[in-house]
């Protein structure tokens, strides 16, 4: 007689089969690595970038509990248009979108609470009346809420969260299932150039001829609209952004003082990106006990947290092109502010320019 909870253990079919062993259940309906010694890999990643000049983090250090509780305030701000924006699209073109991209599963990439994605996973069920939704996060708090809302409203779903950077959850996902990422929210502007390169190279190798990419963008404009968008009058994206600090305190116990820095955002014209900063505003001595090691963070200094690039769609389907990716449909809102954008693989031209 098999246990219930040892079924409930086993990895579903959206794992390949090669990685199936590497994952187990964190929580039900969620899988994490299971070889992850994460305090290794955080400490010595923080490291690389803050002894590196300009000195930054990675954005990944912003999603903490509070931080992804900030994020979602954020999204709810006047001034911040991205997310509004983006669900008013979606809530118009989902029908379309998913009658297009005729798929059995949903991959999220960076889903957070996965809330504009209900309009994607609403006409998976009404159209095919069945499906697998498995969003991919480092934030498990987001995880679970995901899960609570979308197992509620669709229990005609599978739901399999994947607790992992997006890298490894898309090395992870079984080839031959006809899958559609969705990459949502202008996650993508937080890559940077090289980044960029190195995601959709292993996007368009992890995809098959059957699936499909979604890719959500924020599109440029005036400077005036984007430096708003990331400077708000209540200061809570200055809170969102000066938390990483105390995540990265709490993960290496380095004594980063929210007292002695300031937020810091402009507008990069010639990089088309916002970048978001802290700058210390006395000379502070920080220590990192584990690793024996530290540095002076100047007055004045300003450590990089986030960029968030801006794209030009039409550009940037042409150049994604060159990495496999057919644009197949395009979505606006009225202003131009935000796209949508759909895509295949190519199957014509050859990745190796011989036509
Ligand atoms: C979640 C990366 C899309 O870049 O707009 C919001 C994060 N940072 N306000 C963005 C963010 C400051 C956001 N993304």
């Amino acid at each position: 007689m098999l246990p219930k909870d040892q079924k409930l253990e086993t990895p579903p079919e959206i794992f390949a089969q090669d990685q199936k062993n590497r994952w187990s259940s964190v929580e039900s309906s969620i899988w994490g690595l299971k070889s992850e010694s994460p305090e290794e890999n955080v400490a010595r990643s923080l490291a690389r970038t803050l002894f590196d000049q300009p000195r930054r983090i990675e954005p990944r250090f912003l999603y903490d509990e509070r931080g992804s509780w900030l994020f979602e305030k954020i999204s709810t701000l006047p001034e911040y248009y991205l997310t509004r924006t983006e669900n008013a699209i979606l809530e118009k073109e989902a029908e379309q979108i998913i009658a297009l991209a005729e798929v059995e599963c949903l991959v999220e990439l960076g889903a957070g609470f996965s809330k504009k994605t209900v309009h994607l996973l609403s006409q998976q069920v009404n159209q095919r009346g069945r499906g697998t939704f498995a969003p991919v996060d480092v934030s498990l708090t987001a995880l679970i809420g995901s899960r609570d809302s979308v197992k509620q409203q669709f229990p005609r779903l599978e739901f399999h969260g994947l607790c992992a950077c997006y890298e490894e959850g898309l090395l992870s996902i079984e080839r031959s299932l006809p899958t559609l990422f969705a990459f949502l929210g202008s996650s993508v502007g937080n890559l940077d150039r090289s980044d960029f390169d190195r995601f959709f190279q292993l996007l368009s190798g992890c995809m098959g001829p059957d699936d499909f990419f979604l890719l959500g963008v924020d599109c440029t404009k005036e400077e005036e609209v984007l430096e708003r968008a990331y400077n708000d009058v209540g200061g809570m994206t200055s809170q969102f952004i000066l938390n990483a600090f105390e995540n990265v305190n709490r993960l290496m116990g380095s004594n980063f003082d929210q007292r002695k820095m300031r937020y810091h955002s402009c507008y990069n014209l010639q990089w088309q990106q916002m970048e978001m900063y802290a700058v210390s505003t006395s000379d502070q001595k920080i220590d990192f006990p584990s690793l024996e090691s530290g540095f002076v963070w100047k007055e004045g200094e300003q450590i990089l947290v986030e960029i968030s690039r801006k794209f030009e769609p039409h550009q940037l389907e042409q150049q994604l092109e060159y990495f496999g990716l057919e644009s197949i449909a395009h979505c606006n809102d009225p202003q131009q502010w935000f796209s949508l954008l759909l895509f295949r693989r190519c199957s014509g031209r050859s990745q190796s320019g011989q036509s």
